[in-house]
């Protein structure tokens, strides 16, 4: 068949709409002779019915139809099948209308009489068209795909960065290894259990990741101190929130929820925390949870000179201190999830041993 490579795969069937039947005759011996297996409709109705029964790539359609006219049926083909080759049979002094059927997505016409060969080679052309407007369509989509996955990937490998970034710090402060990883996992299930949005639980979980990334600027000898610091080493362990949020905002201007987190983590709700003295809701949403999750890992997890407290004294004490310290909702939700089994029971013996091997 000559229309097979127009036809690029599609099924050699042709769908002649025309309420005239001698014209469907006719129109029905050149497709047939060209190896197109015919399907006949009289209205636009008719041709929808047997385009539901089995779709054709091309239609070849009368306008002036009792009922839905060939712009009507060109809009619904249009609608359900938009890969459907339509050419338009209208009468010579139709310009216009053929104009419309045009815009309205036919991709070619006839005026009627027509030669066969004229009808021939605009099939031909229309299925050309066809064939080119699929291959741009499935090229575009391949694009897109391409570029998403893309950005998905710098995406990653940004995160990754990040995240190298806080184990970096980590195996500076070794006594905390897997601290920011711990930290990220009780957030997220707080998040889980305020229900927030996805994009929010993105930021807070990289903003929980990173909330200690300032402890890079401060000193080894005051981060790794046995025991209790002065007021200003202290201080100086203090200044870890603002050095991370002056780090990070260059690398994270679209994801504020995470800047914040690093920013506002150690703010208390009775408004006197560090370092912006926030209060309550100024304090934003995913740094409140960032705060809980915080202290409670950093009350269960060892140092060398203590044991980490027992998860019911951990969670006596952030019950003790909400309301000043801490956000009245988060801690409620922290529990919650404590109690449905959304975070699992510490093991002190893994974190020990993933210490040895840090410091070792
Ligand atoms: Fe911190």
């Amino acid at each position: 068949m000559r229309f097979a490579s127009a036809l690029a795969g599609a099924p050699g069937r042709c769908l002649i709409v025309d309420d005239e039947p001698a014209i469907r005759v006719a129109v029905r011996r050149l497709m047939q002779a060209e190896g197109f297996v015919c399907v006949e409709a009289a209205t636009g109705l008719e041709a929808l019915a047997a385009q539901e029964a089995d779709p054709c790539p091309l239609v070849l359609s009368d306008f002036h139809m009792p009922g839905m006219d060939g712009a009507q049926l060109i809009a619904a083909l249009r609608e359900r099948w938009p890969q459907t080759a339509v050419v338009m049979i209208t009468a010579v002094s139709d310009v216009n209308l053929a104009v419309r059927c045009l815009e309205a997505g036919a991709l070619d016409y006839v005026t009627k009489p027509f030669a066969m060969e004229e009808l021939r080679a605009r099939v031909l052309q229309a299925l050309e068209k066809r064939r080119l407007l699929i291959e741009n369509e499935s090229y575009r989509s391949e694009l897109e795909a391409r570029v998403v996955q893309q950005t998905h990937a710098y995406e990653e490998l940004f995160l990754a960065s990040l995240r190298s970034l806080a184990e970096a710090l980590e195996v500076k402060d070794s006594y905390t290894w897997g601290h920011s990883t711990r930290v990220s996992q009780y957030a997220m299930a707080i998040a889980h259990e305020l229900g927030l949005p996805a994009d929010l639980l993105h930021q807070l979980e990289t903003g929980s990741r990173l909330h200690d990334i300032g402890k890079i600027g401060v000193r080894e000898s005051v981060l790794n101190k046995a025991g209790a610091l002065t007021d200003a080493e202290y201080a100086h362990v203090m200044e870890h929130p603002v050095i991370g949020w002056r780090l990070l905002a260059p690398l994270l201007g679209d994801m504020p929820h995470a800047l914040a987190v690093v920013r506002s983590h150690h703010e208390r709700h009775d408004g006197r925390g560090k370092p912006d003295a926030l209060s309550g809701d100024d304090i934003p949403l995913a740094a409140r949870i960032t705060a809980v999750a915080d202290s409670f890992d950093a009350m269960t997890s060892g140092r060398p000179y203590r044991d980490g407290m027992p998860v019911e004294v951990a969670m006596a004490e952030l019950r003790r201190c909400t309301g000043t310290q801490f956000d009245p909702e988060c801690v409620a939700a922290f529990e919650r999830a404590m109690s449905s089994g959304a975070i699992p029971p510490l093991d002190h013996s893994v974190q020990r041993q993933t210490l040895l091997h840090v410091v070792v």
